[in-house]
C-alpha cells in the first residue's frame, strides 16, 4: 500500500512545471490521475511520462461550465474524486499603468475563477469520500510586491478563499488548504519577462539567498498535505519559498 493506493485526483495545471510534478508523484504513489489542462500537447507529454494512471483533459478552467463538466465527467468514469489540486495558474509582472482590463480579467480567471469553480463542482464529492482540496497560492499572495499588483492580487485571493471555505466546511470531513511557492524553476518563471524602467532594489526583497525550488520539492509538499499524513490540517496555508516570506 502506498499513500494513495485507490485515491482519484485531480490536477490542474498538469501540463507544465508544479502540476505534472504532483501528478507524476501522486500517480507514483498508486493515484489515478486526471490531469487537467489548456495545453493539450503538454498533457500528452505528460501522458507519456507518467503513464497509464494518469488520464488528460483538456479543459480551460476559466469557464464555471467547463470546470463543472470536468468534476462531473471525472467522478463517473473513475467512481468518486478523493483529491483536487488546484495548481494551474499564469503571472506576469507590469506597472500598475500598463495593466489591461483583458489581462486583470484572465489572470483572475485562471487563478482564483477557476479554482472556485472547481471546488463547487468537487466539494459533494470530496465530502462523501472525506477527500481533501490543495490550493496552490504564492508567497506573491502574503506580501505585496512591486510590478506584480494583478498576480498579487489574484495570489492574495487565493489565500482567503482557502480560509473562507475552511471555516465554511469545519463541521465536514473534507479539508482544504493552501501551498504557497516561492520561486520555482518551470516555464512561468522563465518566461516571466519584467517591464523597463523598474527599480531593481525592490525585487531583492522577493529572491531567496536559498535560490530556487524544483517542481518536485512542491510537488512533495503539495502531496504531503494531500495525504492522511497531514490530517490535522485545515485552513493552513503552508510557505514553501526558501524562506522568502520569513522576515
Ligand atoms: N514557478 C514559480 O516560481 C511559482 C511561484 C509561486 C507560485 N506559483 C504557482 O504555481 C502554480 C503552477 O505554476 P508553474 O510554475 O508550474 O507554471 P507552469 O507555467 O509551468 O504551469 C502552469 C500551467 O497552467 C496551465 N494553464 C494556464 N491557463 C489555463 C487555463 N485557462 N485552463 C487550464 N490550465 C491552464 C498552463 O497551460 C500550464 O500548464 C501556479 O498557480 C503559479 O501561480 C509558481
Amino acid at each position: 500500500m502506498t499513500r494513495f493506493t485507490d485515491k482519484t485526483a485531480f490536477v490542474t495545471g498538469a501540463a507544465s512545471g508544479i502540476g505534472r510534478a504532483t501528478a507524476q508523484k501522486l500517480a507514483s504513489e498508486g493515484a489515478t490521475v486526471v490531469g487537467a489542462d489548456i495545453d493539450e500537447a503538454g498533457l500528452a507529454e505528460a501522458a507519456a511520462e507518467i503513464g497509464t494512471n494518469f488520464h488528460p483533459l483538456a479543459v480551460n478552467i476559466t469557464s464555471r461550465d467547463e470546470c463543472h463538466k470536468a468534476i462531473s465527467e471525472t467522478v463517473a468514469s473513475h467512481g468518486g474524486l478523493d483529491i483536487l489540486a488546484n495548481v494551474a495558474g499564469v503571472a506576469r509582472s507590469e506597472h500598475v499603468a500598463d495593466v489591461t482590463e483583458d489581462q486583470w480579467r484572465l489572470m483572475f480567471g485562471v487563478n482564483v475563477d477557476g479554482m472556485f469553480w472547481l471546488s463547487q463542482a468537487a466539494i459533494p464529492h470530496l465530502i462523501e469520500s472525506s477527500g481533501n482540496i490543495v490550493n496552490i497560492a504564492s508567497n506573491a499572495g502574503l506580501m505585496g510586491q512591486a510590478y506584480c499588483v494583478n498576480y498579487c492580487a489574484t495570489k492574495g485571493a487565493v489565500v482567503n478563499l482557502t480560509k473562507a471555505m475552511a471555516m465554511e466546511f469545519m463541521k465536514t470531513p473534507m479539508r482544504i488548504n493552501a501551498v504557497a511557492p516561492g520561486g520555482t524553476d518551470t516555464s512561468l518563471v522563465q518566461n516571466y519577462a519584467l517591464p523597463d524602467d523598474i527599480d531593481f532594489k525592490l525585487l531583492m526583497r522577493y529572491t531567496s539567498d536559498r535560490g530556487m525550488s524544483d517542481p518536485s520539492d512542491l510537488a512533495n509538499v503539495i502531496c504531503f498535505v494531500a495525504s492522511d499524513d497531514a490530517r490535522s490540517m485545515h485552513g493552513a496555508i503552508i510557505s514553501a519559498d526558501n524562506g522568502i516570506t520569513s522576515g
